[in-house]
């Protein structure tokens, strides 16, 4: 039945084809007919050539003498999912008990933040919370630091929210997106996410004390975090520890295989106009350079699935971190490999599936020196 109908369209186009060729036709019609082909294919041939000039050429040059193209590239904060319109309406998002926040850090930045508030404290947030007693209870604190592209809101990070807050692990998470993400106001840089997490932090540390608060990066927010600590260390100031959810070990060696990089890398020139601009202040992470230097718990995430940031990436961060540690502290690191077998399908961006992760977390967290966090994991217990 089905058949018949096309195979009747079919006859009618030829039938209709036919009809215009019976048309008496302008005496030059073929020779037009053809140039027009001809020049069909010209401007083709054009339009590849000219796509290709753009992509292999001109971008590569926008990427090497423009500092604001690298940062748009390669933090991608335009990638703006979801629209940062409900942001400020977490409760849309189904997250519980999540609190938004605005902090001002310097002149035209403006951060976007959310606090959400672990499982064992619900009916505080139906008696209406302020900001003075958000914090008021002995919970250990995450501050999440995203990675690239999309916001505080994205599913993935969802995720993982949901199992430090809502799963045993019944933590504090702080979450907020930096300068140019989401609803945050002002363009990213290397030093200016650095500063803003900065600010987020010692907003936090008004409330809580440093025991309690555990830093939490994702990818390039792993990045984040190891500066950020550094940085804080170097000021007197420390943290209970540190997770780094499939981080790397410098920015350099994941753009070689990193997809939106690394499909230019057969270019002579790549190196040159890719790699080397990189290490510009302005995109620069080098994770192995603070790690060496923060000497704190630290708890490393990593699937073998992960087809952005390579699973060996990780594990060299952690040899570095390994290596510059005196014998009594090596211990203090961990390893995880995440979803050994693939069969959760966590690869980059969604450790948060693995069900084991709740109890690896809270083994985390009962290591940590923090008195108050090991405090309120016995009475909870
Ligand atoms: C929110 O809390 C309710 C009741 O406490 C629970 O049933 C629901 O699963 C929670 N939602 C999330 C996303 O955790
Ligand atoms: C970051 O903070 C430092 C120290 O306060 C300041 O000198 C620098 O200008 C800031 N950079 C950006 C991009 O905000």
């Amino acid at each position: 039945m089905h058949q018949r109908r096309k195979t009747n369209e079919i006859r009618n186009k030829d039938t209709d084809s036919k009809a215009i060729e019976t048309i008496p036709s302008h005496p030059y019609k073929d020779g037009v007919k053809s140039s027009a082909s001809g020049k069909q294919l010209c401007q083709q041939g054009h339009r590849v050539l000219m796509i290709g000039l753009i992509i292999f050429g001109l971008f590569p040059l926008l990427f090497y003498f423009s500092s604001w193209v690298r940062c748009q590239y390669i933090f991608g904060p335009l990638l703006n999912w979801p629209p940062y319109t409900s942001l400020s309406s977490p409760q849309n998002l189904n997250l519980n008990c999540t609190i938004n926040h605005n902090l001002g850090v310097e002149e035209g930045v403006t951060l976007g933040i959310w606090h959400i508030l672990p499982k064992s404290q619900p009916t505080k947030c139906e008696k209406g919370l302020v900001l003075e007693t958000e914090f008021e209870d002995n919970r250990p604190v995450f501050l999440y630091l995203h990675g690239i592209i999309e916001n505080r809101g994205a599913s993935h990070r969802l995720g993982m929210y949901n199992v430090l807050s809502q799963s045993q692990v019944d933590s504090h998470v702080v979450t907020f997106d930096y300068r140019g993400f989401g609803d945050s106001s002002g363009t990213p840089t290397a030093t200016g996410m650095t500063n803003d997490s900065k600010a987020v932090y010692w907003w936090l540390r008004k409330f809580v004390s440093e025991k309690r608060i555990v830093i939490w990066g994702h990818s390039m927010g792993a990045a984040v975090g190891l500066r950020l600590v550094d940085e804080l260390l170097k000021d007197g100031e420390s943290v209970a520890g540190l997770v780094l959810e499939a981080p790397f070990n410098t920015l350099d060696d994941v753009a070689v295989t990193y997809p939106p990089l690394a499909f230019l890398s057969f270019l002579p020139y790549f190196d040159t106009l890719i790699v080397e601009p990189l290490k510009d202040k302005d995109t620069f992470f080098n994770p192995e350079e603070h790690i060496v230097a923060v000497k704190k718990p630290i708890l490393f995430l990593h699937a073998r699935g992960d087809w952005l940031v390579p699973y060996s990436l990780g594990e060299k961060l952690y040899q570095k971190a390994q290596e510059n540690r005196p014998s009594h502290m090596k211990s203090s690191v961990q390893f995880v490999n995440i979803d050994e077998t693939g069969s959760y399908g966590c690869g980059h961006r969604w450790l948060s599936l693995d069900p084991k992760l709740p109890e690896v977390i809270t083994k985390f967290l009962e290591s940590l020196n923090g008195e108050n966090i090991k405090a309120t994991l016995s009475t909870s217990a």
